[in-house]
């Protein structure tokens, strides 16, 4: 078996540029990788991101969100993730089950209870071993990410970036909880810091952790 690390954080902490400085340093270091992301990740996942994150999409119901982000994770986890965690690479994947419940439940206020109920139908059990936190301030990390929307070119995935400043407040706390609550699997790094600051304490905690992983086996 290979291992799971998934990223999470407000929109604009940084995560992506992160989780592509990873990749490449595990890949450098021999590890097979494979750099994934949800929504998305294949090609269907895929269409249902694009439907997910229109912003002319602002009539889309809390529970018909959470279902498509159920739709999008049960066919990512069956086509991508499970087999490449099979054949014993390590997966990144931008995003995963910790961000239906900030975003779904503590951000759009579902039950608890249906979410997890979800969150476990699409995984079939499937959980991540690590989970990076990159934990930032919602009104810089919301500030990037708009300066990030306004300067790149093709279709505008900003359905969640046009909520309030209080939607994004919950989704941090969510996660703070989140992590709080699991100690043991979460990883939280401030993203405040700078890109290289952030990248020595994500790397030093994974080479860590994939070196215990190792010897235990
Ligand atoms: P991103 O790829 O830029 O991070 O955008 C994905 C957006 O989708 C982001 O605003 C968070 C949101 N999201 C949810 O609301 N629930 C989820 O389960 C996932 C995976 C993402």
């Amino acid at each position: 078996m290979g291992y799971f690390i998934t990223f999470e954080g407000i929109e604009g902490c940084g995560k992506t540029t992160q989780i592509r400085l990873l990749a490449e340093r595990l890949q450098a270091l021999g590890h097979a990788v494979v750099l994934t992301r949800e929504p998305g990740g294949c090609p269907i996942a895929d269409k249902v991101r694009a439907i997910l994150l229109d912003a002319e999409n602002s009539a889309l119901q809390p529970l018909a969100e959470l279902l498509l982000y159920a739709a999008a994770r049960a066919q990512h986890v069956a086509e991508v993730i499970q087999p490449a965690l099979n054949s014993g690479s390590i997966v990144l994947c931008d995003r995963f089950t910790d961000a239906t419940i900030a975003y779904q439940s503590a951000g759009r206020g579902i039950e608890r209870d249906i979410i997890d109920t979800l969150n476990s139908l699409a995984c079939q059990s499937q959980r991540p071993d690590m989970t990076v936190l990159i934990d930032c301030d919602a009104r810089v990390g919301l500030e990037r990410a708009r300066r990030r929307i306004e300067a790149a070119s093709g279709p505008r995935e900003e359905r969640f970036e046009l909520e309030s400043h209080a939607f994004h407040q919950r989704v941090r706390d969510g996660y703070l909880a989140l992590a709080q609550a699991e100690p043991c699997r979460f990883v939280t790094v401030d993203g405040n810091s700078s890109i290289e600051f952030i990248f020595d304490a994500i790397s030093e905690q994974v080479l860590a952790r994939l070196a215990g992983k190792h010897a235990v086996r």
